[in-house]
């Protein structure tokens, strides 16, 4: 039988955010999450400076996390951290300080896997947003992945479609770019989309087969769209960036829900669930919502804190473990991929 009283810390520094969290039986105490403002100007993250930044940042933030909670690291059950997927140079920091602390602090170590932790972000308990029920289905967009997930159970995940080229994340990322946005864009777009017509200006959907997705013709048609229209008009840009991001948002929300109606077709599974940085998305909330009426189904979106990378998603994928003592032993690596 596990204790009553579960103090899970999380870990995360998969990507470029240093995190850690800790939780108390499925619930929130504290979620710390350091940003590596580095990498903007290089417009997209730099490995080798991504890890030397979780260096920097992994012990302040945990000791942030756990003075936060109000707990000593004495009162700890376990550690979790993220195994994979993510950049190598990056995973080895969270990797190497969660099993150090474990064998310091005699606890167990959880390994989790970052994709099933988006997903597990849904089981946080939080008084008002109510938890989906085996099987339903999880859209996982993020700047590394895009994938369509039946979820049978807690770690019973089996992948059912995916991007054959760029994230969906990316894909937000790079038309950024292009219209002379910082990195990440995503949020850019997003904020200038909310104010235009997204039927301004029309860009084709890709033709994939199945369940799966194309991201990267879209980009090369928003270059060769933009770069004409700046032939024509120098100013295009800034005197169009609204509906611009708008039509390009609408566009991507457009292939989601494309590939989401067919799933829900193949599989019968109406319930859904949102997950990953691009979930954070107004337009995606929004279109998700409306689909309940539409289409009857059921979705859940993330509370917006657990949407990007944070190490409260990492804690409660651990939580689960620990629960069902699917320990890591001290042998465990990181590892750049992993399977769902
Ligand atoms: O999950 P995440 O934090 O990191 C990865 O594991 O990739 O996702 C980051 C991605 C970036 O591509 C960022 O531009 C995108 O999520 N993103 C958004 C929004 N907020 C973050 N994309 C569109 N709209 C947003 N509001
Ligand atoms: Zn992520």
């Amino acid at each position: 039988m596990p204790p009553q009283n579960i103090y899970i810390l999380g870990i995360e520094s998969s990507c470029d955010d240093t995190a850690a969290a800790v939780l108390h039986n499925g619930r929130i105490l504290s979620n710390v999450v350091a940003t590596q403002e580095i990498h903007q100007k290089y417009g997209g993250v730099v490995p080798e400076l991504a890890s030397r930044a979780h260096q920097q940042n992994i012990v302040p933030v945990i000791h942030e996390a756990l003075s936060r909670a109000g707990i000593s690291k004495n009162e700890l059950s376990a550690i979790a951290f993220t195994r994979g997927p993510g950049l190598m140079g990056s995973l080895l920091v969270g990797t190497s300080f969660a099993k150090s602390l474990s064998l310091g602090l005699k606890i167990p170590l959880l390994d989790v896997n970052h994709m099933q932790a988006h997903i597990l972000a849904h089981f946080i308990e939080e008084a008002e947003f109510e938890k989906p029920q085996f099987p339903f289905l999880a859209l996982t967009i993020s700047g590394g992945h895009t994938q369509i997930v039946k979820v049978s159970n807690y770690f019973e995940m089996e992948v059912i479609g995916e991007t054959l080229d760029d994230a969906v994340g990316e894909a937000f990322d790079k038309s950024a770019k292009i219209l002379g946005l910082p990195y990440p864009g995503g949020p850019l777009v997003d904020k200038y989309a909310q104010k235009g017509n997204p039927k301004a200006f029309p860009f084709p959907k890709p033709k994939v087969e199945g369940l799966n997705f194309s991201f990267s013709g879209l980009k090369t048609s928003i270059l060769y769209f933009i770069q004409k229209q700046l032939k024509e008009d120098p100013k295009f840009i800034e005197e169009n960036i609204e509906d611009i991001c708008a039509s390009i948002q609408h566009t991507i929300i457009g292939i989601l829900m494309d590939k989401l109606k067919k799933t829900v077709k193949q599989t019968g599974i109406k319930q859904i669930a949102i997950a990953g940085g691009v979930s954070a998305n107004s337009g995606i909330r929004q279109t998700l919502k409306e689909a309940e009426a539409k289409y009857h189904w059921k979705t859940f979106v993330p509370k917006f804190e657990y949407t990007t990378d944070n190490a409260a998603m990492i804690a409660i994928a651990g939580h689960y473990k620990f629960i069902s003592e699917d320990f890591a032993d001290m042998g465990v690596t990181a590892k750049a991929r992993i399977k769902m």
